[in-house]
């Protein structure tokens, strides 16, 4: 197949240049590439944009710090720290069978959990893969869905006796978008994120909606709490490690959840709750820095992401984080210097061109590749997307890949340094969970958190210490539906 690109220079109405190659059966020198000082000279240029200095992230932790007690004090603002009605730690002697749904970015799980109280517990679970097509159809559509393989789950294990028949299940929702909440088993959408955008969801209550699927799949589940993925990891984590304060999610998209004191909330006040009564915050941080673009470091490739998004201006942090936006970052670059008539010269370059077709995974791999000659690169390179690539390149790559990556997680060292400043946790010190792929699969991702927390906080930073977390969408969400239980049938804030 002849080339789109050619050894001459175009220059494009639109103010682009075009280079342009042209390679002749009789051509048999190889293929043009770019040379190893050329890359060389690239790579600092991106060394440059994508570099943090310590200074840079401490003046993002104080901004970050300043957005989060805004969102603790008024509503509607741009970080939601959401009040979660999630009334304090487990006792972890929380016991009982319980149903938990989770629809995340990437599958839909359905599990069953065993509470055996101590901090053990069982689940037995499915998971569903959800396609692009369901991310945008219909909003009660979607829930249906998530209803009929409830449905399809309960049935199967009535039939192998682990549910017993007849039985009413108290169920733990974990939806992971942004919702206000005026009380536990309530959420009003406030926005899509991840890539949704199924219409006629975003300022609904996601909990009717999903009761109206439960009842017209006939499912025996009642809906008690609906929780965030982060939330749930929070519960989950301190259930197992009591020092656990912090939780994170580093995964398709990026949050964290912290236990808060409710004179600290001055938003609820007019709820009438103990001000010395804890509840748990979602603090939805992937908003940070949306819409006003002030205090985050974007590149121009940052921003094109941002524009062609469904959702330009919003998810502004989570958008240089998160597993969603990583590879497309390194594919955007590739393409401008394929543009530029740096790369692949004399190649078909379509299957790189095509959006979101680099996977974040490939950075992983990438920055994993244990050999000399970086045979890993070879495989992806010539594997998906049909391109021959030569050593320097293949270094070039992977330096790209760690820079971004690298960048990733000193952002987040910058989120979870707010949280620990505006807590005070950094002298006593505090163990945090996360989870998510791109923090228990991106290479040296935990490292490079810990890294960064020690360049904003010096040795101290030390004291705070990220941690694998327990499942929180399903164990989580099971532990939020027993405590919420207790609560309720113990009268405290029945309410909420
Ligand atoms: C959502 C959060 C969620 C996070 C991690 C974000 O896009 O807004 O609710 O916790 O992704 O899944």
């Amino acid at each position: 197949m002849a080339s789109r690109r050619g050894s001459q220079t175009v220059q494009l109405p639109s103010g682009q240049t075009l280079t342009t190659f042209t390679k002749s059966s009789t051509d048999d020198e190889g293929l043009p590439h770019a040379t190893k000082k050329t890359m060389a000279d690239h790579l600092r240029k991106f060394e440059a944009l994508f570099n943090l200095t310590p200074q840079r992230m401490r003046m993002i932790v104080e901004a970050f710090r300043e957005s989060l007690e805004l969102g603790l004090s008024k509503n509607g603002q741009i970080v939601p720290m959401i009040p979660t009605y999630v009334f304090g730690w487990p006792k972890g002697d929380e016991t009982g069978n319980f149903l938990a749904v989770d629809l995340g970015g990437t599958n839909l799980r359905v599990c069953l959990v065993t509470l055996e109280g101590k901090g053990k517990f069982e689940i037995t679970q499915a998971k569903y893969r959800l396609s692009e097509e369901q991310k945008q159809e219909e909003g009660q559509k979607l829930f249906d869905f998530c209803g009929g393989c409830l449905k399809a789950f309960v049935d199967a294990n009535q039939e192998t006796g682990l549910i017993p028949k007849g039985s009413i299940l108290p169920l733990g929702f974990t939806f992971s978008y942004p919702c206000s909440q005026d009380r536990i088993d309530h959420g009003v959408l406030i926005r899509w994120t991840k890539g949704f955008g199924a219409p006629n969801t975003e300022g609904h209550d996601v909990v009717q909606m999903f009761r109206k699927s439960l009842t017209k799949h006939s499912v025996p589940a009642e809906i008690v709490a609906l929780t965030c993925d982060t939330t749930g990891t929070l519960i989950a984590s301190h259930y197992v490690n009591p020092k656990t304060r912090i939780a994170c999610i580093f995964g398709t998209g990026c949050n964290a959840a912290y236990m808060e004191k409710v004179k600290d909330i001055p938003k609820i006040a007019h709820l009438g709750i103990d001000p010395e009564q804890e509840m748990a915050i979602n603090c939805e941080w992937g908003a940070f820095d949306s819409f006003e673009h002030e205090n985050l470091p974007r590149t121009k490739y940052d921003q094109i992401i941002d524009e062609s998004s469904n959702k330009p201006g919003e998810q502004a942090f989570e958008k240089l984080i998160s597993g969603r936006y990583l590879g497309e970052i390194l594919r955007l670059i590739i393409c401008e210097l394929i543009d530029e008539g740096v790369l692949f010269l004399g190649q078909n370059t379509y299957k790189i061109e095509i959006p979101y077709s680099f996977d974040t995974a490939f950075l992983s791999l990438m920055e994993m590749d244990p050999t000399e000659e970086l045979l890993m690169i070879i495989g992806i390179f010539n594997h998906f997307f049909a391109l021959e690539t030569t050593l320097a390149e293949r270094q070039f790559f992977r330096a790209l890949a760690k820079l971004v990556g690298r960048r990733a997680a000193r952002l987040s060292a910058c989120g979870i340094a707010a949280i620990v400043s505006k807590m005070g946790y950094l002298e006593e010190g505090c163990a945090v969970g996360a989870d998510g792929s791109l923090y228990n699969k991106y290479p040296m991702f935990p490292e490079r958190v810990h890294e960064g927390l020690q360049d904003i906080f010096g040795e101290k930073g030390k004291n705070i210490v990220t941690y694998r977390a327990e499942d929180g969408s399903g164990i989580g969400s099971a532990i939020v539906a027993a405590m919420t239980k207790a609560r309720k049938d113990a009268q405290i804030y029945p309410t909420l």
